[in-house]
């Protein structure tokens, strides 16, 4: 890997293929300067079926999961990353990365930020024993299985690793993330 510009530390943000606060996700997203966008295979074909665009602030670098090694996450042991988002997260997302499992882009992420200590928000789909959540055709009842949500908890247990369960607080944790990048520049 050639030399690489860390003067500016960037936000990693992975998204998986959860409909469950997807739209909501992208949103939040399009506040944040010096970001770089990790989409899985079926975060990717999700955003099709949602009809959505990834409309992103400038400099964004969208990276897609193209590679069997994930060569992309080499850029987290340069400290090119100062936090990751995994938002939002699949329950089977969750569930590979709590037992150590990165075979994709987006597990990937989350176990080198792990490695390399970078403060990490998760925002877990199965967080309740009933959600409401929107589908490509509106919104519709879901019930986590107890794996599901054990395995959400399992994920608090994790260093450097912040879990939200509501959008209000995935909000919260990112802007916090925020005020502090800007606080070092000031
Ligand atoms: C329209 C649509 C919505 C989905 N929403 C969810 C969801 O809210 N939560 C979830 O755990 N899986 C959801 N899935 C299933 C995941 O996309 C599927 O488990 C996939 O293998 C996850 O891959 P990833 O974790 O690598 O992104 C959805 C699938 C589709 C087609």
């Amino acid at each position: 890997m050639g030399k690489i510009d860390i003067e500016t530390p960037r936000f990693g943000w992975a998204i998986t293929g959860s409909g469950h606060f997807f739209k909501e996700s992208l949103e939040l997203m399009q506040k944040l300067p010096n970001l770089d966008v990790f989409v899985s295979k079926a975060a990717a074909e999700v955003l099709k079926m949602y009809r959505q665009e990834m409309k992103l602030p400038e400099g964004t670098r969208i990276f897609k999961d193209t590679t069997a090694s994930a060569a992309p996450v080499g850029n987290f042991y340069y400290g090119v990353y100062h936090t990751l988002i995994l938002a939002p997260a699949t329950s089977n997302t969750v569930a590979k990365c709590v037992y150590g499992i990165s075979d994709n882009l987006a597990t990937n992420v989350f176990a080198q930020a792990g490695k390399c200590r970078v403060p990490t928000i998760v925002f877990a789909c199965d967080t309740a024993p009933e959600l409401d959540t929107e589908a490509p055709k509106g919104m519709v009842k879901v019930y986590p299985r107890a794996i599901d949500l054990e395995n959400t908890e399992k994920m608090k247990a994790f260093s450097d690793t912040l879990v939200v369960e509501s959008l209000g607080d995935l909000t919260a944790a990112v802007e916090e993330r925020l005020a502090w990048v800007k606080s070092l520049s000031s």
